[in-house]
């Protein structure tokens, strides 16, 4: 019996599905991004034009290559982060990607304060009367030798996390809620981590934060769905492995690796996953009770 719930849960979490792993090219140089189109149809790239989205931690790591993805497309972008020269180098970035830049716009903001959320909210309301999406990349990792932070950290080491990874990224989408919901369609995308399906012991906040996330993800979708039944809405989690990020010096990866499946995601048409997960290499996941996505994302 508990040998049949484990083989459930396995599963239910590493399910693959269609064979996509081997479609979604997580070595796309972003160099060549006119001749790869990171991966996309041109039919889906075109869905990208004009389409406007909010992308948190966009002034380094994955948040960067999602928006200049993206803007790559001929979406409007604004890019948010604390750090104003992170997010001028993101635009500098871009230019040498060969990139027109003139509709990326930095929006600095704090997302653990309302306060400042607010003022980056009429910000972003002063060029676009809605947005189609929002792509949660703010992130922090754990603070390093930590021992065993769940038998004798202090309380701010679990406060902190949460505060950022999850408290952090709920208030932007209540706060972006209204713009979101002026579109017909809308898509969320939540950046996890597959701390978030471990026990991984002296990872404790972080594993705690991720996973949290990835509730966050899910019941945020069908809260949505609920709220606007009426509406295409796409809520979904995505995992994107390990790259060479500020927050991640020790890899070798590319931070681009996991601009294909984003893009993919986000230029899903209508009736596409909502409130699931996936991995930037394309497999689609399972979490506690919730099964992978049986179809696939790849159809036009
Ligand atoms: N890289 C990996 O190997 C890896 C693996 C698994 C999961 N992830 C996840 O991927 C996401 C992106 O991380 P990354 O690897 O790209 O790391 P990163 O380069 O450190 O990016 C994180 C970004 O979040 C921003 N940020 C942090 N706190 C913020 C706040 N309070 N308000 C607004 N922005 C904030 C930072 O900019 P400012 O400091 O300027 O605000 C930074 O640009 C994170 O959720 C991370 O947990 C990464």
């Amino acid at each position: 019996m508990i040998f049949r719930k484990y083989i459930n849960t396995y599963i239910n979490t590493y399910a693959t599905n269609n064979n996509e792993s081997i479609l979604i090219n997580t070595a796309l140089d972003p160099n060549d991004w006119k001749k790869h189109r990171f991966g996309l149809s041109r039919g889906r790239w075109q869905q990208l034009q004009g389409k406007c989205f909010w992308i948190t931690g966009a002034g380094s790591g994955y948040g960067r290559s999602i928006a200049l993805a993206l803007t790559a497309a001929g979406s409007t972008t604004f890019i948010s982060g604390r750090r104003q020269e992170k997010l001028e180098d993101t635009l500098g970035e871009g230019v040498s990607l060969g990139i027109q830049m003139q509709h990326c716009y930095p929006v600095v903001a704090d997302i653990t304060s309302q306060a400042s959320l607010t003022q980056a909210f009429s910000l972003v309301s002063r060029h676009t009367l809605s947005l189609f999406g929002l792509i949660n990349c703010a992130g922090i990792p754990q603070k390093p030798n930590q021992g065993f932070p769940l038998i004798d950290g202090e309380l701010n080491s679990l406060e902190d996390i949460l505060q950022t990874n999850i408290i952090g990224q709920w208030l932007i989408c209540k706060t972006a809620m209204p713009l979101l919901a002026r579109s017909d369609s809308f898509r969320v995308l939540f950046l996890s981590s597959e701390a978030g399906w471990a026990d991984t012991p002296g990872h404790g906040p972080y594993n705690i934060s991720k996973s949290a996330l990835n509730s966050l993800g899910m019941s945020f979708a069908a809260e949505c769905s609920k709220r606007y039944p009426e509406k295409d809405i796409q809520i979904n989690v995505l995992d994107p492995g390990e790259a060479k990020t500020e927050m991640n010096q020790g890899s070798r990866e590319s931070p681009y690796s996991i601009t294909s499946m984003a893009l993919t995601l986000l230029s899903h048409r209508k009736g596409g996953p909502n409130g699931h997960f996936f991995h930037r290499d394309g497999r689609h996941l399972g979490f506690g009770q919730k099964e992978a996505f049986l179809s696939s994302l790849l159809s036009d």
